[in-house]
């Protein structure tokens, strides 16, 4: 698929960094070049949706309510995709960074620990909602995130993901389905 290829081509590996031993994949070359992050946007509101994973749903319902974008990189493809799929956009943010009542989850990541928020009224019981990052490494964070849309009583559809780190599962810390538009074994 020439689309996918084009955003492969585009991510950048910065070995060890933040740290020794971590091959970060910078996604900053694909939003360099308009072309290509027209093509990337397009993708992954293509694949969403077309989904099976997004049930249809009866007429005039839509079938997503909320994008949830990730802290930080989550922030620049989220609100994009939410305007396209005219969706509400909510941020899981760093702790202490939201005004506002907000619940709050603690996780591991591939390099630390850290804690998210989102405010209370960000989502309502019955949302359904797309949890959107830029990479899933070993999970941690989207699953912390998907914990707090639970807790609100929202029904999360699909994970999204520009790449999956499939070789550290992920995949398999979260449970609804989860598509990475390029795996990396
Ligand atoms: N987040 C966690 N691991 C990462 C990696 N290897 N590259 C980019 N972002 C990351």
């Amino acid at each position: 698929m020439a689309d996918v290829e084009l955003i492969r081509s585009l991510l950048r590996p910065h070995p060890d960094f933040p740290k020794k031993g971590i091959v970060f994949l910078d996604i900053f070359p694909i939003m360099r070049d308009p072309v290509a992050f027209e093509v990337l946007i397009t993708h992954l509101v293509h694949h969403i949706t077309s989904s099976a994973t997004v049930a249809p749903v009866s007429s005039g319902a839509k079938k997503v309510d909320v994008v949830v974008g990730l802290d930080a990189r989550g922030f620049l493809l989220g609100p994009i995709i939410a305007l396209r799929l005219g969706a509400s956009f909510v941020p899981v943010r760093k702790k202490g960074r939201l005004p506002g009542e907000c619940v709050t989850a603690t996780y591991e990541k591939e390099y630390g620990t850290d804690s998210f928020d989102v405010q209370v009224d960000a989502i309502v019981p019955g949302n359904k909602v797309i949890v959107i990052d830029d990479l899933i490494a070993t999970g941690g964070s989207a699953k912390a995130a998907g914990e707090l849309v639970k807790q609100l009583g929202g029904h999360i559809l699909e994970y999204v993901f520009i790449v999956g780190l499939s070789f550290l599962k992920g995949h398999e810390q979260l449970d609804a389905p989860v598509y990475s538009m390029i795996e990396i074994d």
